[in-house]
């Protein structure tokens, strides 16, 4: 029953052009309470359910050793074309498994800044980017509905395994935006819903199509989808 509100919700309240939303800083329409399943929150966007945060907890498989196998972080830093002097958010940054890769890529006059909502991961990433000698790296404390950014000062925006678990996307990504500079790039980076054998929750993967569908309410254009990664892809838009 409940999932069929969902459903018939969505229709209810359509996608409505950025333009629309963007009057006011309320929240976006399409939030609804359902269903609640096990690894989500029980609110839906879009007809998604949010799912749960991962929780600093569990940071250890965020360094797991078979990550590099399954993620190839070498092929993502390629795709990524980043140049140095780059500025560079990694989004939901957890322990810094892909920030101490592209700090090392933009060099000393580029910056990795780590935005992450639990103190506890940050001061996790902070003694790795310290093992590692990284002096272009900062951590920023941010809120679920605010990443703390300033405006026009970020030329690639990374967001690996984190989109999903915003529980207010709608309101992260314009604030995001906000943060791109002219021209600046969304990278997002999610386990492939259409890939059934992925040994990971339904909750914790997104469809191309669903988040094609999410940021087309705001001001950016879609690049391109790269598929060269082993179970995600990567969904790059544009700021207008
Ligand atoms: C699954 S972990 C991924 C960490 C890292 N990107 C990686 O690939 O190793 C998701 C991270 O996103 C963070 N997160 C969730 N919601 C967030 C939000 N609204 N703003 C910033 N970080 C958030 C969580 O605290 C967690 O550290």
């Amino acid at each position: 029953m409940a999932l069929l509100c969902v459903a018939a919700c969505s229709e209810i309240a359509p996608i409505r052009p950025y333009t629309e939303v963007h009057a006011g800083d309320g929240p976006h329409p399409g939030y609804l309470t359902a269903l609640r399943t096990r690894e989500g929150v029980g609110k839906y966007y879009l007809g998604r359910e949010i799912a749960h945060y991962m929780s600093h907890q569990g940071a250890s498989w965020l360094e797991r050793p078979e990550r590099a196998k399954e993620e190839h972080p070498d092929l993502l830093m390629t795709a990524l074309a980043l140049k140095q002097g780059d500025v560079v958010v990694d989004m939901g940054c957890g322990t810094g498994y892909y920030s101490w890769r592209v700090a090392e890529r933009v060099g000393a006059q580029g910056k990795v800044l780590g935005v992450d909502i639990q103190p506890e991961m940050l001061a996790l990433w902070a003694k790795n980017m310290a093992a590692r000698n990284l002096l272009n790296v900062e951590a920023v404390l941010g809120t679920t509905t605010d990443p703390r950014l300033p405006a026009e000062s970020v030329d690639l925006m990374l967001l690996v395994d984190v989109y999903h678990e915003f529980d207010h996307p709608f309101e992260m990504t314009r604030a995001m935006i906000r943060a791109l500079k002219p021209g600046g790039r969304i990278v997002m980076v999610e386990y492939r819903l259409e890939d059934t054998r992925l040994p990971i929750s339904t909750a914790h993967k997104m469809s191309e199509a669903q988040i094609k569908k999410e940021m087309a309410v705001h001001p950016v254009v879609w690049v391109e989808t790269n598929h060269a990664l082993p179970w995600q892809h990567m969904v790059i838009f544009r700021k207008q």
